[in-house]
């Protein structure tokens, strides 16, 4: 327990994945209010369980692709007494989300314009939905800081080789999203930045979520550090982007990946 985030009311998306649920935990530990939200389903029902009972959590349903339920998340979550000064665009659809569980994922030449789009639409479109949310009901009205979610596949090429025989693929769309994410960041930061409002890119790396001793060996070739991240170290530095501590840094990507970007 701490108080690294006394004070801040975070708003996370897709808060109940690997990563999301990490936040809320670690987030609620260092004295934040947590309002998390995702899709229905068992991650929601998941992460609900784990805080029920805490008063510092709230959890609302919100598919970031849906331009209606966005446009009236942070009204909702205000008139229920909160006010979100960090605003976290973490959802986003992995290729397992996209083909369905046990699903082989088609390669770039039979990737379809429709997945593709889907992909954007969530990881990007969607992010972009959130902060444009963000600068009607929040930016200007207190002082707020937005944490977009990129990856170590923003701004360098996925290693297709490690990725042979394996039950999951790096896909284009994702790759192009998280580029995407971080020019969202640029541009906002510079827009933003008269109005008291920052916003910056975190860019996990290789995060282990029980993958195989063979994916583990094949992609810790590629890491300085020789080793996949745990969902902890990525939180570490989460928390303090999202600490009042951040506050003059905006416009930034932040690698988090053991070296990865730095070969
Ligand atoms: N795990 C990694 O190795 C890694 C590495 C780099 C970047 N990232 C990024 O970190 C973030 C979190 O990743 P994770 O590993 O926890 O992934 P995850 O797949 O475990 O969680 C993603 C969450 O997003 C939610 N989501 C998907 N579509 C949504 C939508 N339309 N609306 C709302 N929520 C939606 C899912 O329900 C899920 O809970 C993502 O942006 C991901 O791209 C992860």
């Amino acid at each position: 327990m701490g108080d690294q985030l006394k004070g801040r009311t975070v708003f996370i998306t897709g808060s109940g994945g690997v990563l999301g649920s990490t936040y809320v935990r670690r987030m609620l530990d260092q004295g934040a209010r947590v309002v998390a939200s995702d899709l229905p389903g068992h991650r929601a029902e998941a992460l609900q369980a784990a805080h029920e009972g805490n008063e510092n959590f709230r959890f609302y349903e919100l598919d970031v692709g849906e331009e209606a339920a966005v446009e009236e998340i942070f009204k909702r979550i205000m008139g229920d007494g909160w006010e979100p000064n960090v605003v976290l665009n973490n959802a986003a659809i992995t290729g397992e989300m996209l083909m369905g569980k046990g699903k082989s994922f088609p390669d770039f030449c039979d990737t379809t314009v429709e997945d593709f789009e889907k992909t954007l639409h969530t990881n990007l479109t969607g992010a972009f939905m959130v902060a444009r949310q963000m600068d009607r009901d929040i930016v200007g009205r207190y002082p707020s800081t937005l944490i977009n979610v990129a990856s170590m596949y923003a701004l360098n090429g996925a290693h297709h080789p490690i990725y042979d025989g394996m039950p999951f693929k790096n896909f284009s769309a994702y790759g192009v999203s998280k580029a995407g994410i971080h020019g969202l960041t640029v541009w906002l930061a510079g827009y933003w930045a008269k109005r008291n409002a920052t916003v910056n890119t975190i860019s996990p790396g290789a995060v282990f979520n029980g993958h195989s001793e063979e994916f583990q060996r094949r992609v810790g070739e590629l890491i300085m550090q020789g080793r996949m991240a745990q969902p902890d170290e990525i939180a570490d530095v989460m928390l303090f982007l999202a600490s009042a501590q951040a506050g003059h840094m905006t416009g930034q990507m932040v690698n988090v990946d053991g070296g990865f970007s730095a070969w």
